[in-house]
């Protein structure tokens, strides 16, 4: 008989044990992975990393009513195990708790309260009079390397774009903003390695965002942290400690998210050569249809977000048939729910004109993304740019050299090394 892939069922015995997770491989290509799970295990424990036993919800639909679910928490105060753990859970908010009191980390009623607080302040509009900006960061980053022929698009243009575009949003001074860059780039190239040199960015960062919020209380301007302090002057309160959580969750949501939206983009366009050319046509002939509804597909083929921050269970409930204990951790994965034939035709196809797209790229429910229209705005910028201004820009080495971060939430590559026509 010829060997099966997946692992085999033992008659009427224990089920199957499944794919190897968080290894090499699956940090390649976990949709093989994740496509075995949603058929057999589609509420799959497993222990992570880090040692943590979790949850793993694979299917559209399960994930989709896990999301919105108000019996699964954000608190990690209802994880059922986290004094065993020692704070090494990996788990943001079991360790530190001054920065943690952000949207990610909180539920109803402190939930609604600081999220309609920051919506008065991260308005459509701020985004929209933010347009010109945000073309002008993107055109003054592949300046800098256009003449050359060669570049790292993660490290040149992927990485800087959304952390000069939220530190001015934010309302950080010009000559701050290199700082932020350096204690982002030590996050996001050790998030899960060494913890000195991380915890001393989030340190800097944490005392830099206090003093910022601070002194602008004194010399309100045009910005996201005057607004946010606008906002809370009028009833209701946001207190200094709310405000800099605030500050460093817009920060740190909107960064390595962009990133990798840009990076893991242009990778799928390059390894789909019709679509890119598809959106290359419609861009020279001045369109912008296909540009939408492709950005949107470049995030449920292959989005930024690979599995939805923490949840926990705070009663014992049945999730796609499965009981899950209170307090035990619910992780859903975007990834593999947006890959769901049950929901998606073709899933594993990427067409940049799919209109049938309720993707989970940004979320479901109460913590949808509230920078979605800032992300749309810098992958559509970003990627029409680059795509118009070096029209011949290819991989400058074979895909399977290629290495992807091996993190838990995101999906994103460390390099993506690429070659085009110097102008
Ligand atoms: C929440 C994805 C960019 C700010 C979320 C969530 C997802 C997501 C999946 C929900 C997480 C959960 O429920 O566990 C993305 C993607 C982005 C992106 C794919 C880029 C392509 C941004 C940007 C900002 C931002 C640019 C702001 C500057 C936030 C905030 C939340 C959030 C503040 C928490 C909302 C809440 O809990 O109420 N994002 N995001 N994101 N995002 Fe984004």
């Amino acid at each position: 008989p010829a060997a099966s892939a997946a692992p085999a069922v033992p008659e009427g015995g224990a089920p199957p044990q499944g794919p190897t997770l968080f290894d090499w491989e699956f940090a390649t290509d976990p949709y093989p992975a994740y496509a075995w799970l949603r058929e057999h295990s589609p509420v799959h424990r497993t222990k992570l990393p880090s040692g943590v036993e979790a949850w793993l919800v694979t299917r559209y639909a399960d994930a989709r009513q896990a999301l919105a679910d108000q019996r699964l928490s954000k608190n990690p105060a209802h994880h059922a195990e986290p004094a065993h753990a020692k704070g090494k859970t990996g788990i943001p908010g079991e360790r530190k708790a001054e920065l943690m009191t952000h949207l990610l980390n909180i539920d109803p009623p402190d939930h609604t309260r600081l999220r309609r607080l920051v919506s008065k302040a991260f308005t459509p509009r701020r985004v929209a009079e933010f347009t010109p900006r945000v073309q002008e960061l993107t055109d003054h980053l592949i300046e800098q390397f256009a003449s050359r022929g060669e570049a790292d698009l993660i490290h040149e243009f992927a990485f800087p774009l959304p952390i000069y575009a939220i530190c001015e949003m934010l309302g950080v001074p010009r000559e701050d903003q290199d700082d932020f860059r350096d204690w982002a780039g030590m996050m996001i190239r050790h998030g899960g390695g060494p913890r000195g040199g991380v915890a001393r960015s989030v340190k800097q960062m944490r005392t830099y965002l206090g003093e910022l919020i601070h002194r602008k209380r004194d010399d309100l301007g045009n910005d996201l942290i005057s607004d946010l302090i606008r906002a809370s002057d009028h009833g209701d309160h946001l207190t200094e400690a709310e405000a800099t959580a605030m500050a460093f969750i817009l920060l740190f949501a909107g960064f390595e998210t962009t990133v990798n939206l840009i990076g893991n983009g242009v990778h799928s366009l390059f390894m789909n050569p019709d679509q890119r050319t598809r959106l290359q046509d419609s861009l020279a002939a001045g369109e912008s249809a296909l540009l939408e509804s492709g950005i949107e597909e470049l995030l449920r083929y292959d989005g930024p977000v690979e599995l939805a921050t923490w949840r926990f269970a705070t009663e014992p409930l049945t999730l796609g048939g499965q009981e899950v204990a209170a307090g035990d951790p619910v992780l859903v994965v975007l990834a593999a729910a947006d890959r769901d034939p049950e929901r998606f035709a073709d899933p594993d196809t990427l067409d940049l004109s799919r209109t049938d797209n309720q993707h989970l790229g940004y979320g479901h429910g109460i913590h949808y993304c509230l920078g979605a229209p800032l992300a749309r705005l810098e992958g559509q910028t970003a990627l029409a740019t680059l795509l118009t201004r070096l029209p011949d820009l290819e991989l400058a080495v074979p895909p399977n050299e290629l290495r992807w971060r091996g993190g838990l939430i995101m999906r994103g590559l460390r390099t993506l090394p690429v070659k085009f026509t110097a102008r």
